[in-house]
């Protein structure tokens, strides 16, 4: 690479400690040469890791705000185009992310959600209400046959949790009754007269949410004894469904951050998994962390300058270590890796757009959480040994969401984007990759200048993800290849003129990923990525 520095480089503390947590991985290589305006990057194609689970990828739409009712549901007599109710074009969008899960119906709303009011007639389901968003009217409109309609229609699977806080496991498990049996029970008949005679598939289901707050404040403890008899009692009824190597998998609630708190949840669950008897278990524990610097949620989603978009960046980054450090506790009391790591709620979460409704967790998306969701999506995949699912909060007009709508106009997000050049990343293989980040320096933050993964599809083709985190210089990328004989490399960018850079009605596609020029030279392929931009390309 031209004007490569061959000298250690010394980090300002915050870049060491991340430089040095990442070389742990494997996946960058510490103190070594660097230069100014470009970077090398090892890919050893004939090396690989763990399978990159698409469930990486998951979404989460609760009913919150326009969430549900809007974004998703119009209703079947709405002049919006929809299919049952369901409308047309935030579906299209949706089936072009090949969206692995959706959780659904919460988050907090799920720990005051009664099953029975979403089914039966549209016209006959009872209004209740919405204490923790906003404290609204739930029409009930969208329940039950509706969310599975939706799973359906964009080619997705359910992740379904139910009640613990202030539901019942006799509720629960008539719930996953009238879901799933196949049997002529007195549920799968009230299914069939509901409009669906054959049984739906759960392939996940949430033991109950963030328990240790909105879903009813327990102790570790007390929720681990929950666990237990939901776990027992909450099954899937079809046995057809346990056989084809696809049962159902149980998510029970895990820690919300990193500290002694938190630690202490991970430890009590974990070693009663470790010491369970054989009539209860669960499949993985999730973890929720958002970026989101201070609480109340303070900063700006749009109108703001670069500290903003730094400050932000080097808060993300943190779900590195806090993967690590829960990884760390499960690794004692399962160290082959059984129990999977859930983040099934991560993103940005800004304070709400002024004008918007209090509770309805509104923020515009930018340039910057296109970035951030680069960013998060490689730390999982560095992590794909033990981070098996994760759920981006949450799919439409919500905080960190893929789609905003207005009336009958759709907009896709800079993070839509993202999710969308991520698609072949889904169940690729990881290849691991070396390289020194360099650096990123605005005020006292000093972050990775760049982050890079690799993957290997099932066709064999390579990809490359590469981020340049830096909001004002581009950089030269050589990526050198072992293993494999490039002939031709090919792929888009993300990025826009400012890292404030929003889409809107008016201006759908500020930012859209392009095209991008990467060229095939030897072992190597070369291409520049723009300042504050995300790339990802295929390596034939
Ligand atoms: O995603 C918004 C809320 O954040 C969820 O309802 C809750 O689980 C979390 O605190």
């Amino acid at each position: 690479m031209p004007g490569r520095l061959n000298h250690r480089v010394s980090y300002p503390s915050a870049i060491r400690l991340l430089v040095v947590c990442l070389a742990l991985s494997g996946s960058v290589h510490a103190g070594t040469a660097m230069a100014a305006d470009s970077i090398e990057i090892a890919v050893d194609a004939a090396r690989s890791g763990a399978k990159i689970d698409r469930n990486l990828f998951g979404q989460f739409a609760e009913h919150l705000g326009h969430g549900i009712y809007e974004g998703l549901w119009v209703g079947p007599d709405s002049p919006i185009p929809n299919t049952r109710g369901l409308r047309n074009d935030v579906v299209a969008a949706l089936r072009e992310l090949k969206v692995p899960n959706v959780r659904w119906p919460g988050g907090c709303f799920a720990d005051e959600y009664h099953w029975r009011n979403g089914i039966g007639p549209l016209g006959e389901r009872p209004a209740t209400l919405n204490p923790n968003w906003g404290g609204v009217i739930e029409p009930n409109t969208f329940g039950t046959h509706e969310f599975m309609d939706f799973v359906d229609q964009i080619g997705s699977e359910a992740f379904i949790s139910v009640n613990v806080g202030s539901g019942t496991p006799h509720e629960a498990a008539d719930w996953l009754e009238y879901l799933t049996t196949a049997q002529p029970t007195a549920l799968a008949k009230e299914r069939a007269a509901n409009g669906h005679p054959e049984p739906y598939r759960i392939p996940y289901l949430g033991i109950g949410n963030e328990n240790w707050d909105c879903g009813g404040n327990m102790t570790p403890e007390y929720y681990l004894q929950q666990l237990k008899i939901f776990s027992r009692f909450v099954r899937n009824f079809n046995p057809a469904q346990q056989q084809d190597g696809r049962r159902m998998l149980k998510v029970a609630v895990g820690p919300g951050g990193d500290g002694p708190r938190w630690t202490e949840w991970t430890e009590v669950i974990m070693k009663a998994w470790q010491g369970r008897q054989w009539s209860w278990d669960m499949d993985a524990l999730s973890l929720h962390h958002y970026t989101v610097v201070r609480w109340p949620p303070a900063y700006a989603s749009v109108g703001f300058g670069e500290t903003e978009y730094a400050q932000i960046l080097k808060s993300t980054l943190e779900m590195d270590g806090i993967i690590r450090t829960h990884s760390a506790i499960m690794d004692k009391y399962d160290p082959k890796k059984q129990i999977a790591l859930a983040v099934d709620e991560w993103g940005a979460w800004y304070a709400r757009l002024p004008g918007s409704t209090e509770g309805f967790l509104v923020q515009q998306n930018s340039l910057r959480d296109a970035i951030l969701a680069a960013l998060n999506l490689n730390i999982f995949a560095r992590h794909a040994e033990r981070v098996r699912m994760a759920n981006i909060a949450q799919m439409v007009n919500v905080l960190q969401a893929m789609i905003m709508t207005d009336k009958e106009k759709m907009v896709l997000t800079p993070t839509y984007h993202v999710f969308r050049m991520y698609v072949p990343f889904q169940d690729a293989t990881f290849v691991p990759v070396t390289f020194d980040a360099g650096t990123y320096t605005h005020g006292d933050i000093t972050l990775p200048r760049v982050d890079a993964i690799a993957a290997r599809d099932a066709d064999g083709v390579l990809w490359l993800a590469l981020t340049n985190v830096d909001a004002n210089r581009p950089v030269d990328i050589g990526v050198r290849l072992a293993g494999v004989t490039p002939t031709r490399a090919s792929g888009e960018t993300l990025t826009a003129a400012a890292v404030d850079s929003v889409n809107t009605v008016e201006a759908p596609t500020t930012v859209a990923p392009r095209p991008v020029t990467a060229s095939v030279q030897g072992d190597q392929v070369m291409v520049t990525l723009a300042p504050k931009s995300v790339t990802v390309l295929s390596v034939r």
